[in-house]
């Protein structure tokens, strides 16, 4: 384990609030005043403009920052090519998308010497990165830092994880993420991964469409779900390094390299919207049925990624958060339903309401558009028979990934050993209780 780094991780400090114009930095008077761009930067530094959006795009969508760095981001040698390991990326064209009930154990324990990069395992996704539609639901296992630095120019990176934490090293500045915590790297945004235990195991949603935003809440009113200041934007810090550094880039699903000679993440101070942050799932707002029925989950959305069709989004992040069920003369467990949405869950800690077992942390299960699935036959009978007094549901963390479109596996993910072959023996023996009126 690092204690360093996990000392480091435990004394950081944030700027607090989603979609905010936040500035920060590292050294007094190195950030430009009234200006992006002076004729010289202050301090000698280079100012740059990093765009997660089209220039035009309307207000509350368009991302982007400036930063004062050490070194212009131009300033490198040409990429080669070097080997994608388990990553892979959209279009999917490996399987034959499957509309089969899927369920995977956890993935197996890492190789020595795994990184978080080389620990990239792709389970499938949609769309396109070249066009920068769909989606990618990865996992990841590592038991070894990264000296290396990376960066996703197909998308961003919402990275979930499920065991042991994680120092990320951003060109913004460092921010700590534990189990129950999402940290977001926004497209190309450099970063390095630390570990402060000894294996760290998780879940990545690599989102190619627009960048996650907060739903709307209509009726809802002006707070709850994800609140805007529980996100936490890193303050500025950066590395001086001079001597060999190697920058990973992913790029239209390649993995590219080069050897810089110092370490971009040399950013001294920065300002802008299209930032790395942290949020907290314990912090959501969860918000349900007082009178009865179960809600639809998009009442536990954290994040969602629009499209240009209101509210249906590229993907959703949606946590099952420990929560309070009230509902009377309700079947109180996830019903059982068929989707136009496709849906990859992941399990955080604990266990899930609709599932007996057979879903366990590291997991992972997939049900897409249309396949019929919901609770187990052991769930489904003790939730019929249960008396329904007010009942504290705070034995698990769970989250999921809905996409728009079906997620199409990796040859990897269709192949695994870690792939459960009798998924569907859990729908097996719910017995028939119809009976007609004499
Ligand atoms: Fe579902």
């Amino acid at each position: 384990m690092n204690g360093d780094a996990r000392k480091t991780a435990e004394a950081l400090t944030y700027l607090s609030g989603f979609g905010n114009e936040h500035s920060s930095e590292a050294v007094p008077g190195a950030l430009p005043i009234g200006r992006n761009s002076p004729q010289r930067a202050p301090l000698g530094l280079y100012a740059e403009q990093l765009s997660g959006s089209a220039f035009t795009e309307p207000r509350a969508y368009n991302r982007r920052s400036w930063l004062y760095r050490i070194r212009p981001s131009a300033a490198h040698p040409a990429f080669a090519r070097t080997d994608n390991g388990t990553l892979r990326t959209a279009p999917f064209t490996e399987t034959a998308p499957d509309p089969n009930r899927l369920r995977w154990n956890p993935l197996p324990e890492p190789e020595p010497g795994t990184d978080f990069v080389r620990g990239l395992w792709t389970l499938g996704g949609n769309g396109d990165a070249t066009q920068r539609t769909g989606t990618a639901v990865h996992l990841y296992h590592a038991n070894s830092s990264m000296r290396r630095v990376f960066s996703d120019a197909d998308g961003e990176l919402l990275i979930v994880p499920e065991r042991g934490g994680l120092l990320l090293r951003t060109e913004f500045g460092l921010l700590h993420a534990e189990p129950g915590h999402v940290a977001l790297i926004p497209r190309g945004v450099r970063f390095r991964v630390e570990l402060l235990d000894d294996v760290v195991r998780g879940y990545v949603c690599e989102n190619y469409g627009a960048p996650f935003q907060l739903p709307e809440l209509g009726p809802i009113g002006a707070n709850g779900l994800a609140n805007a200041r529980d996100f936490r934007a890193p303050v500025a810090a950066y590395e001086d390094v001079e001597g060999p550094v190697e920058v990973v880039n992913k790029f239209c699903g390649n993995l590219w390299t080069a050897t810089y000679d110092h370490s971009p993440l040399d950013v001294v101070a920065w300002h802008g919207t299209h930032l790395p942050y942290v949020y907290d799932l314990r912090r959501f707002n969860v918000l349900g049925s007082i009178s009865y029925d179960h809600p639809d989950p998009s009442i536990f959305t954290v994040l969602t990624s629009p499209t240009d069709t209101p509210g249906l989004a590229s993907v959703d992040c949606v946590v099952f958060a420990p929560r309070w069920l009230v509902g009377e003369d309700t079947f109180r467990p996830p019903y059982f339903h068929r989707n136009v949405m496709s849906e990859y869950m992941g399990l955080i800690e604990g266990a899930y309401d609709a599932k007996a077992e057979g879903f366990v942390p590291g997991g992972g299960s997939l049900h897409n558009m249309m396949s019929a699935h919901g609770p187990d036959r052991e769930t489904f009978d003790r939730a019929s028979a249960a008396e329904l007094r007010p009942q504290k549901v705070d034995d698990g963390l769970a989250f999921m990934f809905e996409t728009r479109w079906p997620v199409t596996l990796t040859a990897q993910a269709a192949r695994a050993e870690h792939l459960q072959r009798a998924y569907d023996d859990v729908w097996q023996g719910l017995e028939r209780h119809f009976g007609p009126l004499h």
